[in-house]
């Protein structure tokens, strides 16, 4: 029997094959599992069941995604019947074989449903996930108790609990599904549910979870919760796994109760505002229908850390790449500098060997200009200096090609004033990243005054090759992230005056999330960098703005930081660090002369101090047309600066009562 098509829902729709309902969602843009398709999923199991000619059903996903999970959009909103589990228990239980035909994306309830199918095939570039953790929440429809049936608990738990997902083969060796498709996907599903019909069907939820050695699973635990400081999901995750071992029904009951707790919290509410963000900073405006230029190879000039780490992310995401530095010897420095960082790539696992060789071969160095010819994008990491950069673009100038774009990665810099100095400021714009640049993954892409919109075009269709999340600033003195690191800077040092201590305000900062309090990172990072820019705009300062001279103090006294053993905290030989009563004393005496007297604060009056300091900032930014919109300013912070995302950023949390 075959005939046309039927249609189950607005956005599900059946083809008979055969003896097979052929059953296809078709929810733009991801296929999410809105309650459309849910009513329609419901509607075909409808048919399947009555029907005594139809033996089996296939399910599968229109385009490019299988399922992209439960629809977000519906989280916060009072919840539409048939809801997901009632969806996928149907599934599970029924008489007949359903097999998923899993063509790309899995995730979330969308993996869920396929586990509880009778059988999954997959494409080889289908990508199978459980993401929930990241948006705050634990996978509510079966994820927890049917994953770890397939794949055993360490594995699950790795899976769940970091949100990663896998690629088909993976999938494959894990369990998770029973084949990988080579020929054409749909045929051999139908094939495959069709040689089920009429025999016992696998069912997830009745199989026993593998055993597994308890330092397995010790292992895979604390691998997760090393990581998410602050965080609620992960460990409910995992405690929802670890008990995976008991009946279904009571697991899937506690899992639904966690996943609806979960959902209605802020910590979820704060991180479905970073997925939203994350696909809004993509949208930029006046850039509909423009074309980014072509770009296949990379030049990038100064070989030191950051222009290496930049190389590694340009080679990682498949571009050609020409190194320049000054002399010979300083090009072979950094090209031993980029293998070391592919090499650690490789004993990690990270690139297996043919990806090392590929790599190796597409990156040259040099210390000639001219062999920047070939060039499509160059992209400056040398020293933070004016009259360097200025020099070096005029050298570029000449060498280029007019339509090659060039970037500086300028941190405090005008870049305006660098594109004035080229014959074509419309191709310059600023690619602004953090180090170490290849793994850091925020990237500002500074807009200038007379970049060209297909040169920003290319600034973020390169950045989306890199795999970084670029989110676009104007020009401003340390753009967007800076600013507002700054601002943020100089209220803990009033706050330092006004009567707190450095180690009350980092165990603010840490207990509100932040992986490590501001003073013990500027401690790590060195203080004389900060110290010499001060020195350098000390002329410029308004004398009547407040200005906190302790930094100043303790740099003049050498505590510049944890390599001196000695900062705003005092370090072992083992590098541990510790109270200093010395830096509570130049602390005391800024403030007596002064006059201040110190007041004590609350961990609570810090946080809201700082918060204030930086949503201000952020809000300057915006009126000054530096930002398009809060959501890029949380974005900046969370992955630039530590900022907790499961807070969501200064802007968002501003917003939220504490
Ligand atoms: N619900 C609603 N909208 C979604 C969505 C979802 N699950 N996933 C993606 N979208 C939207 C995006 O917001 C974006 O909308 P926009 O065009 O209006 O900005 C659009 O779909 C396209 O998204 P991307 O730009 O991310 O598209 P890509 O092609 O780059 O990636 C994807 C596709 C891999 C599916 C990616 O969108 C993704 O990772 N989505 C989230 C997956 C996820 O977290 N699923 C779990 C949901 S929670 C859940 O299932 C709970 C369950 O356990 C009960």
């Amino acid at each position: 029997m075959s005939g046309g098509s039927l249609a189950f829902s607005g956005s599900v729709r059946g083809e008979l094959r055969q003896a097979v309902l052929l059953v296809t969602i078709d929810n733009p843009p991801v296929n999410a599992l809105s309650a459309d398709v849910r009513a329609g999923l419901m509607a075909a199991l409808d048919q399947v069941e009555r029907s005594v000619e139809i033996r089996a059903m296939v399910i599968t996903g229109a385009g490019k995604t299988f399922i992209g999970g439960a629809d977000i959009r519906e989280f916060g909103k009072p919840s539409v019947d048939p809801i997901l589990p009632t969806v996928i228990e149907r599934i599970e239980v029924f008489a007949k074989p359903v097999a998923a035909a899993i063509n790309g994306a899995a995730l979330g309830g969308g993996l869920e449903l396929a586990l509880a199918c009778h059988h999954r095939i997959a494409a080889p570039v289908a990508q199978m996930g459980l993401p929930e953790v990241k948006l705050g929440i634990v996978p509510g429809a079966g994820g927890t108790q049917r994953l770890p049936r397939l794949a055993g608990i360490p594995a699950a738990i790795d899976l769940i609990g970091s949100g990663r997902s896998v690629k088909a083969a993976e999938a494959s060796s894990l369990g998770i599904i029973d084949a990988v498709s080579k020929a054409d996907l749909i045929e051999t599903a139908i094939a495959a549910a069709t040689a089920l019909a009429g025999h016992d069907l696998r069912r997830t939820g009745s199989l026993a979870v593998p055993s597994a050695e308890p330092t397995d699973v010790e292992k895979a635990r604390s691998k997760i919760l090393k990581k998410v400081r602050g965080q609620q999901a992960p460990s409910e995750a995992i405690r929802l796994v670890e008990m995976a071992t008991r009946a279904i029904a009571e697991g899937l009951a506690d899992e639904r109760d966690t996943f609806l707790r979960l959902r209605d919290s802020e910590q979820a509410a704060a991180l479905r505002h970073v997925f939203f963000a994350e696909r809004q900073a993509s949208k930029v405006e006046g850039l509909d229908g423009i074309e980014p230029r072509p770009v296949e190879t990379i030049g990038i000039c100064g070989l030191g850390l950051m222009g290496s780490g930049i190389a590694v992310a340009a080679l990682g995401a498949g571009y050609r790449v020409i190194g320049l530095d000054q002399t010979g010897e300083a090009a072979e420095r950094g090209r031993q500098g980029i293998i070391a960082l592919l090499e650690r790539n490789l004993s990690s696992g990270r690139l297996d060997q043919a990806g090392f060789e590929a790599q190796t071969t597409r990156l040259s160095v040099t210390a000639q200009d001219l062999d920047l010819a070939p060039s499509d994008l160059v992209i400056e990491a040398v020293f933070d200096d004016l009259d360097v950069k200025v020099d070096l673009f005029r050298r570029l100038d000449r060498v280029l090609r007019p339509d090659a774009v060039l970037a500086t990665n300028t941190s405090y810099l005008n870049p305006d004033e660098i594109a004035a100095s080229t014959l074509h400021p419309e191709r310059v714009l600023g690619l602004h990243f953090f180090s170490p640049a290849h793994v850091m993954r925020l990237l500002e892409v500074v807009r200038c005054g007379k970049t060209a919109p297909d040169v920003l075009a290319t600034g973020l269709a390169v950045a989306k090759k890199l795999r970084k999340l670029a989110v676009v600033t104007g020009v401003t003195e340390g753009f967007i992230g800076n600013r507002i690191f700054s601002a943020y800077r100089r209220e803990a040092e009033f706050l330092l005056e006004d009567g707190a201590l450095p180690h009350e305000i980092d165990a603010a900062l840490e207990s509100y999330g932040f992986p490590m309090g501001l003073f013990a990172v500027y401690d790590m990072a060195g203080l004389e960098i900060a110290w010499a820019r001060r020195k350098r705009q000390a002329a410029g300062r308004n004398p009547s703005e407040r200005y906190v001279e302790i930094a100043d103090r303790l740099c003049e006294a050498g505590r510049l930081g944890q390599k001196a053993g000695r900062g705003w905290y005092a370090y072992n030989p083992d590098g541990k660090r510790q109270l200093d009563p010395e830096v509570t004393a130049f602390i005391e005496n800024c403030r007596a002369e002064k006059g201040i007297t110190p007041c004590s604060f609350t961990a609570e009056e810090i946080v809201k101090r700082l918060l204030a300091a930086m949503s201000y900032e952020g809000r300057r930014l915006l009126d000054e047309d530096i930002a398009s919109r809060e959501s890029d300013i949380d974005l900046v912070m969370i992955n630039g600066y530590g900022f907790p995302a499961q807070k969501g950023g200064p802007m968002f949390a501003a917003q939220t009562p504490r």
